[in-house]
């Protein structure tokens, strides 16, 4: 028996639960699946509308950023991709993944408040210093046009403590070791896409500035020292904020600012950075 909902579906549930307009209207539970973004984009692809969701109980292919494995076990945590069409040009993908991030800080901090809740740059979802949640945006484009995005968040819900694999142990948590109880992943997806719906209206009509008082509640970084590791060198320097892409900006030893635009940031006071 499933440890929630016995009664009811998974996608039921959540539907119960929704208060947007169109995120999550068209749902899709897979108690099993490769990788919901993988199977999301085959409904994009498909000609299903922008709001659909693939949310799945375990993924046996599940991907993180530059080729990762996304750590997925069956009913304990959610998976879940929502497909996106925005009218706008490719290069504003890093904007959508920063708001996804940022969604699913604030839906936290809504269904298990008094968190230590932060994102890392660009989208890591993290409580204290370890990392709850992962972001992974992948797009489609004909030409300049965007055909879809596809954004999917894998959240670590309730996993036990001594739970992740020992590559994970020391950096990773979850909602139920972090809050002592519980949490129901139905309530915690409709959360996260009331968030989500909300900032992607904000961003489609007034732009990513309008998201950067969010950004600056939840981020960790601002002003902190960091070591970015980007794929072929590790950069030394203080967080000066977000350039207008979405861009970090990282100021050098030498006072010079620098545009990062893809890579992992380890904070140096960290351990385990
Ligand atoms: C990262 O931090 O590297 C991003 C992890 C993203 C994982 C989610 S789980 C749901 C969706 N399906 C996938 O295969 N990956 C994303």
């Amino acid at each position: 028996m499933k440890k929630e909902d016995p009664a009811t579906s998974f996608a039921a549930a959540v539907k119960a639960l929704l208060t947007t307009d169109s995120f999550g209207r068209e749902l899709i539970y897979l108690p099993e699946t490769t990788s919901t973004n993988q199977i999301a984009a085959e409904y994009a692809e498909r000609g299903h509308a922008e709001g659909m969701v693939i949310a799945a109980g375990s993924q046996t292919e599940g991907r993180g950023r530059f080729q990762r494995v996304w750590y997925s076990p069956p009913d304990d945590n959610l998976y879940f991709s929502l497909i996106l069409r925005p009218s706008k040009p490719p290069s504003v993908i890093p904007q959508l993944s920063l708001m996804a991030g940022i969604a699913v800080a604030r839906a936290i901090q809504s269904v298990t408040p008094g968190l230590p809740v932060g994102t890392k740059w660009p989208n890591d979802v993290l409580i204290g210093e370890r990392k709850v949640c992962g972001i992974l945006c992948e797009l489609r484009t004909d030409a300049d046009i965007i055909r879809h995005v596809i954004l999917g968040a894998g959240v670590n819900v309730n996993i036990e403590q001594g739970g992740f694999p020992p590559e994970l142990e020391k950096t990773a948590t979850s909602l139920k070791i972090a809050a002592g109880r519980s949490v129901p992943r139905p309530r915690l997806l409709a959360t996260i896409l009331a968030e989500m719906e909300w900032m992607y209206d904000q961003w489609r009509n007034l732009g990513f500035d309008s998201l950067l008082d969010e950004w600056r509640k939840v981020s960790i970084l601002g002003g902190r020292r960091v070591t970015v590791v980007t794929m072929n060198q590790r950069i030394r320097g203080s967080v000066d904020g977000l350039a207008p892409s979405g861009a970090l900006l990282l100021r050098g030893d030498d006072g010079g600012i620098q545009e990062i635009h893809s890579g992992d940031v380890h904070l140096e006071d960290w351990k385990d950075s």
